[in-house]
């Protein structure tokens, strides 16, 4: 079936939307994006991920196409025009088309589209198996913080993950794990505190993630911010991944090691738990 999409100020079937060639996005990965769970009809975590899309514009002196509310209500209305229950909105912000050239023209009007895609994600049969990953060099650019759509490098550590039989790679930098290909990862100790990486331009800083370390504290689940060796992580009682996409999933193989029983350990599920009643309370 069709979807309707939104492009520039238009909703338009998906087959009729349009985009220039000449489009910075396509020519030098120059935009940014973000990905919006949508559960029973409502946009989950919408201000964390509004106020990281300001962010990552910032950072790059891109102009926004339009205010908070604006965004918000085109959200609101594709999720109308799909009857979307249940998935993700993927929107993206590109600087404008313009000939090509390294340098951009101060007057460029930023392009934007929005898409939905339906799928589970409150529930999924990797929460209840967990997802085995592997270790890969982190071969990104310096300032993962901002979320730009230069994807290829994860998707090839993702790739390569797929070839070695896992679901997913957590990329390491220096010896310590940055984060997975599209996820923020964590480690639980024996004594239940969950360790995951501190905020810096190493890696993004995952929505979910602020979310899930507030519900752990107010959980009384001490946490602690630093970085973290595969070697530790095999190690640990735990371990899991948080995104939008996936809320949080467990891991229960690093590198072909089983991570404590090598099943979905108790914290992730609370956390999920947690996760899910907190932001659907919240949801808009
Ligand atoms: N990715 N780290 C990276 C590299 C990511 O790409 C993502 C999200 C996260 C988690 O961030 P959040 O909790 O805000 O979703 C961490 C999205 C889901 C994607 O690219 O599809």
């Amino acid at each position: 079936m069709s979807r309707t999409v939104y492009v520039n100020g238009e909703y338009v079937a998906e087959e009729d939307a349009k985009i220039s060639i000449f489009d910075r996005g396509f020519l030098m990965a120059d935009g940014v994006y973000e990905v919006t769970s949508v559960i029973g009809g409502k946009l989950v975590d919408w201000p964390g991920h509004c106020a990281r899309l300001s962010r990552s514009l910032n950072e790059l002196d891109m102009k926004s196409p339009g205010s908070d509310e604006e965004l918000l209500a085109i959200h609101r209305e594709l999720v109308r025009l799909n009857d979307l229950e249940e998935g993700m909105i993927y929107m993206q912000i590109t600087r404008g088309a313009e000939d090509r050239d390294f340098a951009w023209s101060d007057d460029l009007v930023p392009s934007i589209v929005l898409f939905t895609q339906a799928k589970s994600v409150a529930e999924k049969a990797e929460y209840k198996t967990g997802i085995k990953v592997i270790s890969v060099e982190d071969i990104r650019w310096a300032r993962r913080d901002i979320k730009t759509v230069q994807l290829l490098a994860p998707s090839l550590c993702k790739m390569k993950a797929k070839a070695a039989g896992a679901q997913d790679a957590w990329m390491v930098e220096d010896g310590f794990v940055n984060e997975g290909t599209s996820n923020n990862a964590y480690i639980v100790k024996d004594d239940g505190t969950i360790v995951t990486r501190n905020l810096s331009h190493s890696i993004l800083h995952g929505i979910t993630r602020a979310a899930v370390l507030e519900y752990a504290r107010e959980a009384q689940i001490k946490v602690e911010e630093r970085p973290f060796t595969i070697e530790e992580a095999q190690g640990a009682a735990e371990a899991f991944v948080t995104a939008a996409s996936t809320f949080v999933c467990p891991v229960v193989e690093i590198d072909g090691v089983q991570v404590g029983s090598g099943t979905p350990g108790p914290v992730a599920a609370r956390l999920r738990e947690i996760y899910l009643a907190e932001s659907l309370k919240k949801a808009v």
